[in-house]
């Protein structure tokens, strides 16, 4: 089993019987955890002898009309899972542990937290880099966690650490899909039988997107777009090319490492998706 810690004292505690001489990674969740919430697990516990994982439906990072209310909350099945997968520590706030006060001081994710995502969720990256840089202090980890599906805050999370010295060890776990290339989401359960069907043109755009990569950044979009405009079920927020470490966006000719990223809204429900690919010279 993993030790439960609710309290700062009772976190405190549990870090100081586990942490030893070794290493300790943490990965950083708000809970529903699945299959990709599992690999995040079984990265930490590679990468570092012993592993915290975090808990917490974070209010900062939900805008106003956001899901924060109707966001899964399942801290037993949650329990289950990290003891399978040999969590030694789980730590689980609730909102008045974390913030005893509302913050004054926050992290401000800058412009690459207002492009992408940042359009449709102002404000979000700052709640995600504030939560995330609390729970650096108090955890203090050599590593942190997290998966490649949420790309953007992945680099987000990589600039903030270098930007201010958090001496954490990032890693990027690749993202885990269902069979027929679905990407796991804790947004997925509200997907209804036809919605499922229609998210996958998400998976399948982005796939022919990459098929063409050695073809040039205009052939990658011109490939993956009509597969999204093709499925009537899918609403498409955003579909771009951009640099994996600055997020800006990738010119026409450009060449080497890229992310074609996608959101759309299928139903009432938004997901998110991204595949990295090396653009070739042709276009
Ligand atoms: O990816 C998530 O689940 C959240 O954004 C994170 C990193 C746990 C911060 O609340």
């Amino acid at each position: 089993m993993s030790v439960v810690a609710r309290s700062r004292a009772e976190l405190h505690d549990a870090l100081a019987r586990t942490r030893g001489g070794g290493t300790l990674a943490l990965v950083p969740t708000m809970g529903a955890l699945h299959a990709g919430h599992r690999a995040l697990l079984r990265e930490a516990g590679r990468v570092a002898d012993a592993v915290v994982v975090s808990v917490f439906v974070n209010p900062l990072q939900f805008g106003p009309g956001e899901d924060l209310e109707r966001y899964p909350r399942s801290l037993e099945a949650d329990l289950e899972v990290c003891a399978q997968e040999g969590a030694d520590v789980v730590w689980a706030p609730d909102v008045a542990t974390m913030y005893p006060q509302p913050p004054l001081v926050t992290v401000h994710a800058g412009d690459a937290g207002a492009v992408l995502e940042g359009v449709v969720r102002p404000g979000h990256f700052d709640g995600v880099l504030t939560v995330v840089c609390k729970l650096f202090s108090s955890v203090r980890p050599d590593v942190a966690v997290f998966g490649q599906k949420d790309a953007q805050q992945l680099v987000l999370v990589r600039r903030m650490v270098a930007d201010l010295d958090l001496g954490v060890r990032v890693v990027g776990v690749p993202t885990v899909r269902e069979p027929d290339g679905l990407a796991l989401s804790s947004r997925n359960r509200h997907l209804g039988p036809d919605e499922r069907r229609s998210a996958l043109a998400l998976s399948r755009g982005l796939r022919e997107g990459a098929g063409a990569a050695t073809d040039g950044a205009a052939a990658v979009l011109a490939a993956a777009a009509p597969v999204l405009a093709a499925e009537p079920g899918v609403a498409v927020d955003y579909l771009t090319l951009a640099d994996p470490a600055t997020l800006s966006p990738v010119t026409e000719g450009a060449t080497g490492d890229a992310l074609l990223l996608v959101a759309a809204r299928v139903g009432p429900t938004r997901l998110i998706d991204n595949v990295a690919l090396t653009l070739g010279g042709a276009s």
